[in-house]
């Protein structure tokens, strides 16, 4: 039997499609809206992994702290035989898990991008000699199939990204990851906190720029993709905490009136000087928050761990 499988639920042309109708769909209304799934082309994913080490940008670190801090623990409370990892990427978060998961035999990581998904998986089959990788291609938003996989599991989706949902979305991921779950089995779920405004807002507007770059760079996947002419520079990046939502909201703001062409959709969008288009939530939580959630999903919480500083939250939960 081979070590590797790779699944694609997800059709080939998928992603074009999802695409246009985002771009179609956002920039057609008001306020104007992207989804933050964009900025990670081959430059953007870069640039991401650039945010990682940013000073200002304190997650990844803060995250990586209370994993291998918490990674026995979480291994004994499990019992996890299958790990599943939603939004995998590189893996490299996984690294420390894997080590101390000593009765995890199977890996399954979900990505959109299948040349992370290959990589990661060799990468970490030679690591772990007898572990079994089945990768799925999958956009983990849109409802997954899992393959039959011994229990107990445990779903990990780290790094925060779960912030970048909308609380209805939130909730309806939720719901679909638990109904993927028998009883006993675990998710494992990164959280970022809420803190002081100022450096919030540091982690999404950092000195050197790099953030403002990633922002701009969804531009330059819908010039590519759709034959937009979109002119980044004409943009300035905007990052602002919104005290009500408890999220912090990237922006491009529209420094002159202007009007883009999107061929690939026969569509020409204003924009008024000014004008901001809305590119991310990056919601944060408190503990309640996130507790009550996860109830609403059909998940007790069981453990609540943050880094010593308490800016990041890793949680376990059990499936009821
Ligand atoms: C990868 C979604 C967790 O929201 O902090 C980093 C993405 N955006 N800087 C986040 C991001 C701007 C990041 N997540």
């Amino acid at each position: 039997m081979s070590p590797f499988l790779l699944t694609r639920t997800l059709p080939e042309d998928a992603t074009d499609a999802a695409l246009r109708a985002d771009v179609l769909q956002g920039l057609t209304h008001s306020p104007k809206t992207l989804p933050p799934k964009w900025f990670y082309d081959a430059h953007g994913s870069e640039l991401f992994e650039k945010i990682t080490e940013l000073p200002e940008y304190y997650p990844t670190r803060a995250e990586r702290e209370i994993l291998i801090a918490r990674a026995g623990e979480i291994a004994t409370a499990t019992g996890a035989r299958t790990l599943v990892e939603l939004g995998s990427g590189s893996s490299e978060k996984t690294r420390s898990l894997l080590k101390a998961l000593a009765d995890v035999h199977t890996y399954v990581p979900v990505d959109v991008s299948e040349s992370a998904l290959t990589q990661a998986g060799h990468a970490l089959m030679e690591e772990h000699p007898g572990l079994d990788v089945h990768a799925l291609i999958a956009d983990f938003t849109g409802g997954l199939a899992m393959p039959g996989t011994p229990g107990p599991r445990l779903v990990a989706f780290l790094g925060g990204t779960i912030g970048n949902l909308l609380p209805a979305e939130r909730a309806a991921f939720l719901a679909s990851v638990r109904a993927l779950l028998s009883p006993g089995d675990a998710l494992l779920l990164g959280t970022d906190l809420v803190k002081d405004e100022s450096v919030l807002v540091a982690a999404y507007d950092d000195a050197a720029g790099v953030t403002a770059a990633f922002n701009k760079n969804v531009l330059t996947v819908v010039n590519r993709e759709l034959g937009a002419d979109f002119d980044p520079d004409a943009f300035d990046h905007v990052a602002l905490w919104d005290t009500q939502h408890e999220w912090i909201e990237m922006r491009l703001r529209s420094r002159t009136a202007q009007t883009v062409k999107i061929p690939a959709l026969d569509l020409a969008v204003h924009f008024a000087d000014g004008e901001e288009l809305r590119t991310e939530i990056s919601a944060k939580f408190r503990e309640e928050g996130v507790r009550g959630e996860l109830a609403a999903a059909g998940f007790a919480l069981t453990h609540w761990w943050t880094d010593e500083e308490g800016r990041f939250a890793l949680s376990l939960s059990r499936a009821g």
